[in-house]
């Protein structure tokens, strides 16, 4: 799910390690207050923090991108590692110095670290007015209205049935292209170093038709791409009996029965079929054939998926309570390759370093690696999480430079990988869909295949938003480089 370090080379630890943020855009539709929100960790979050403006604007407020022109900032926080909750706390600090030039401004944390310290953070961090966890949002305007009253705002309250499906999120992420749509909340897996399903409560689904209906606005306001979002897309299930059937109209009620995530990716893939679909995060235990199946169906769902494997060794993944060993993996990967072919793109999560772990388990990473082939992955050594199952059993005891050392390889071999993996491309044609300008020069346009890779064209006569068939002529281990095919 942490697709924020995606667009870079990767080459050491650190970066490998640094906590990215995403801030507001400048938003000016008339309202009288301004909201400065930052937004960390993972692509939810980010989807989270266009609920939060959206909720926020019904109160009055525009989104700003500069905090000195903010009545209210929320820091929309991650817990994933120690890393993301310390980035998070210096920067309080830093507000701390605005908010005692200007005593009227109102801090608050949302997400996941205020779901996991609760009032605790109050007491930890005094500067801090508001307190709301990821299902309490609704709540934002009244607690807004309390803390403006000098009284301190804290809901935590994980919610069973909160799915947001209503909220038109305000879209601060977007290039006007891509848009995220979020499809679950929560997780019932309990992997034992995870601290997500304790700060984000129960899994639930969202209704199919606000979502069929979310990127249909999406497309007739010019989008030609949404990525449907979940920590674990593939158990997506909904069913009209336990959801409030009244909700649907007459026809939709006669169609409604069982919805899985397969069924879900057709409907959203038939919306038009110049709206590409991506998802995130699949779990290795819950993809099925028929998700792989529809995937091959539609040429509008994209090639890529992102199936997190953690550790290439068995006895690892066993503690780590993934539910998949080794050979399980394998042969998803197999599957993959036997439905969707050799240029599906293919990405993964690693952790280096968790409890216990030997070299020649450390190996099993590197050479399930090789094996797979992966296009990219997001890598982090492992951090000790309080309250999850593997801070109650295990003992986290490989050292820190162990963990950065073993980190290290995972990265250089990734690198590898992505290299020849790219270069297998060159000389290919593919289309692509424009998604932005590139940085590198004004004369080239940023866009993306649909195994999720970043292919710099040159601008031609192209507009944000267009599919255009591309050669590929070069690349690195981070960029493909492609010219125009008429
Ligand atoms: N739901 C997704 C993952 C969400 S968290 C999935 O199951 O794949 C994103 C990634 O952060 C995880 O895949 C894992 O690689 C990493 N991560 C989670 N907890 C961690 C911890 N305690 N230490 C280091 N990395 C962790
Ligand atoms: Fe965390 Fe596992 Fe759930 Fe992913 S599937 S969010 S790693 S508990
Ligand atoms: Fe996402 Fe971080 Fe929470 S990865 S779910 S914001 S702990």
């Amino acid at each position: 799910m942490e697709n924020i370090i995606k667009d870079i080379d990767i080459i050491n630890v650190e970066e490998a390690e640094s906590c990215d943020f995403k801030v507001t855009a400048e938003e000016n539709t008339g309202k009288t207050k301004r909201l400065y929100i930052e937004s960390y960790g993972c692509q939810m979050n980010f989807s989270d923090s266009e609920i939060v403006a959206s909720i926020m604007k019904e109160t009055g407020f525009d989104t700003t991108s500069d905090f000195n022109n903010a009545d209210v900032i929320l820091l929309n926080t991650c817990s994933i590692r120690e890393k993301a909750e310390n980035t998070v706390r210096k920067r309080l600090s830093q507000f701390n110095q605005i908010k005692k030039a200007k005593p009227e401004l109102m801090i608050g944390v949302l997400g996941c670290m205020a779901e996991r310290l609760k009032e605790k953070l109050l007491e930890e961090e005094k500067l801090v007015d508001l307190v709301v966890g990821p299902d309490a949002y609704r709540d934002l305007p009244n607690l807004v209205g309390q803390a403006e009253d000098g009284h301190k705002g804290v809901n935590t309250f994980l919610s069973r049935e909160e799915t947001y499906a209503d909220i038109s999120p305000v879209r601060l992420n977007s290039n006007g292209v891509s848009a995220m749509i979020s499809i679950m909340r929560g997780c019932d897996n309990m992997c034992s170093f995870c601290v997500v399903p304790f700060t984000r409560g129960r899994e639930r689904s969202r209704d199919p038709y606000s979502i069929t209906k979310e990127a249909k606005e999406l497309f007739d306001h010019g989008y030609r791409e949404v990525t449907l979002l979940g920590q674990n897309v593939d158990s997506y299930k909904w069913s009209p009996e336990e959801n409030n059937k009244a909700r649907l109209n007459k026809k939709e009620a006669e169609i409604a029965e069982v919805v899985y995530f397969s069924d879900l990716l057709e409907m959203v893939a038939k919306v038009d079929p110049k709206l590409r679909i991506r998802f995130s995060t699949s779990h290795p235990k819950d993809i099925t054939d028929k998700v792989l199946e529809t995937m091959k169906e539609y040429d509008n769902i994209c090639k890529y998926i992102h199936l997190p494997v953690q550790s290439g060794n068995s006895r690892i993944l066993e503690m780590m309570n993934r539910t998949y060993d080794r050979e399980w993996y394998l042969n998803r990967i197999q599957k993959i390759r036997e439905i969707l072919g050799e240029d599906c793109g293919i990405s993964s999560d690693m952790i280096a370093g968790f409890c216990t772990e030997t070299e020649e388990e450390h190996q099993d990473t590197l050479s399930m690696m090789d094996i797979v082939q992966y296009d990219f992955s997001y890598m982090f050594y492992y951090s000790e999480r309080p309250g999850t199952l593997a801070e109650k059993k295990y003992k986290d005891d490989i050292p820190l430079a162990v963990k950065k050392r073993r980190l290290q390889e995972i990265i250089d071999k990734q690198g590898q990988l992505s290299l020849i993996r790219h270069k297998r491309e060159v000389g290919q044609i593919q289309e692509v869909l424009v998604e932005g300008l590139s940085k590198r020069s004004k004369d080239q346009l940023k866009a993306k295949n649909s195994a999720n890779k970043v292919v710099i064209i040159p601008k031609g006569n192209l507009n944000i938003g267009d599919y255009v068939t591309v050669k590929i002529t070069d690349c690195t281990s981070a960029t493909l480089f492609g010219e125009i095919v008429n």
